[in-house]
């Protein structure tokens, strides 16, 4: 890595060779636009969004070498050469034994719990993503979140926010049983928290809790090159190591991992299912056939293998991860500037605005993130999610359970925006942020039974 100590400026560490134009449309436009979409900006087309960070997933910009792999990837339905290259390369990085690819993240997640979860089993994760805890319930298994307690704090400052509570993870295991326990899992960076990295340390002390008790950890890793910067960056004993290095050694103390490349592949599509339990494998490969296809494509085209392939090469470069860890805390650093209330610190893939805090006045039934959400739509053509009581908030018994955090993401796909996109994103949450005492509160029209938050339709409340 090459730079000189009187330079401060982070460029972004590539330039551009195709692009791709957005589309500035008006208030009045985005007003109607986002009517009709009931309020909730997944119903919004991508054409009249300006700056999509709704997420970062499968919204990657591809390099110009995995562009040309897309041409060579080899479309044999068996043994294809792209599937090998593909295979090595997540076996270099993890470790393991059987490497099955899926087409995302949750198609893994889908195989893995169709036949480890089930009625009566428990997974305690740090947190569970929505799609793994929505695939964990599904099997009829529930899902516990052991986040620690700095975790749930927005305000408070600490290096690994994301770790697992193993006190609450042992206690767990000791509640439910052990023998009902399939799988101990753990998410990094996690995503539902704030994207704030787990420790090393964390990890080895999860594995150590598995080891008590002869249960293996999967480790749901999206995002494992950017934790494994995050602890190069904070965690003592790391700084001297590459990337690959730090995450071959996260990945040391699991069993499995379920992936999405959509994120930290950078890939528009693909995933996999590793695991070292060649027996599970077995198994998981014969439901792979039937639900997603031959283990050596499992619902991919070879050309989608060659890129995952390609885009695991450059996502552990340090200059790259150097670039995204920095890009994203800019905007985080530039909100907490002007007095924006975010949850700190800036996470690796997406800063969080912290709608308790921004909009006060708006009670969580009335889901106050969805209305900043809309306003970030409203003035200025910006897409981002509500990870909030929409997304995780239930009835009980006629009464709303609020979910402890109510977050604003938004979402930073790798390698597409620059510094002035962002600039641009900044004056636009400020400009919310000044008028918050105008936003106004929502009430559902329409929810769907499950993963509500994807079709959901909403009034403004008068
Ligand atoms: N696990 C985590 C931590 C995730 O963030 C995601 C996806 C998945 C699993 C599922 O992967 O989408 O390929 O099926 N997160 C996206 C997001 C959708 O916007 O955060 P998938």
């Amino acid at each position: 890595m090459i730079r000189d100590s009187y330079i401060k400026t982070v460029i972004e560490p590539f330039k551009i060779k195709t692009v791709e134009p957005i589309k500035f449309t008006t208030f009045e436009e985005r007003e109607r636009i986002l009517k009709d979409a009931g309020y909730n900006p997944f119903l919004i087309s991508a054409e009249n969004v300006l700056i999509d960070l709704l997420t970062d997933s499968g919204t990657s910009a591809m390099s110009s070498a995995q562009w040309a792999g897309l041409l060579d990837g080899d479309e044999s339905y068996a043994g294809s050469r792209s599937f090998y290259r593909m295979e090595a390369k997540v076996r270099q990085i993890t470790g393991m034994k059987n490497i099955i690819p899926t087409h995302q993240g949750r198609a893994a997640e889908k195989i893995l719990f169709s036949i480890i979860g089930g009625k009566g089993k428990v997974v305690p994760n740090n947190t569970h993503f929505d799609t793994t805890r929505a695939n964990v319930e599904y099997s009829g298994a529930m899902a516990i979140d052991c986040l620690n307690e700095q975790g749930k704090h927005p305000e408070i400052i600490a290096d690994f926010k994301g770790n697992m509570d193993i006190e609450k993870l042992e206690a767990t295991i000791l509640k439910y049983g052990v023998e009902n326990i399939p799988v101990v899992m753990i998410t990094v960076t996690n995503n539902s928290g704030g994207g704030q990295p787990v420790s090393m340390e964390n990890i080895r002390q999860t594995r150590a809790i598995c080891d008590k008790y002869g249960l293996p950890l999967i480790m749901d890793s999206c995002r494992f090159a950017e934790n494994a910067y995050f602890i190069k960056m904070r965690e003592p004993g790391y700084q001297d190591k590459t990337p690959l290095e730090i995450a071959q050694e996260m990945f040391s103390y699991a069993d499995g991992s379920t992936m999405s490349a959509k994120k930290d592949a950078l890939v528009n599509i693909g995933g996999w299912l590793a695991l070292n339990n060649d027996d599970l494998a077995v198994q998981c490969r014969n439901l792979l056939i039937v639900t997603e296809g031959f283990p050596t494509y499992g619902g991919l085209a070879g050309r989608d293998l060659e890129a995952i392939a390609q885009g695991l090469e450059e996502i552990l470069d340090e200059d790259y991860l150097h670039y995204r860890i920095k890009s994203t805390e800019y905007l985080g650093n530039k909100l907490t500037e002007l007095g924006i209330p975010i949850l700190l610190p800036p996470g690796g893939h997406a800063i969080y605005l912290d709608a308790k805090r921004f909009c006060p006045t708006i009670p969580q039934d009335q889901f106050p993130a969805q209305s900043i959400t809309c306003a970030l739509y409203l003035d200025g053509g910006i897409r981002a999610v509500e990870i909030g009581s929409v997304m995780f908030g239930r009835m009980e018994e006629g009464a709303f359970v609020a979910p402890d955090l109510e977050l604003v993401r938004l979402a930073i796909p790798r390698r597409v925006y620059t510094q002035s996109h962002i600039d641009y994103v900044i004056e636009v949450v400020k400009h919310v942020h000044d008028r918050r005492e105008e936003l106004r509160g929502l009430r559902l029209t329409y929810e769907a039974p499950m993963l509500r938050h994807f079709t959901a339709r909403f009034d403004y409340i008068d």
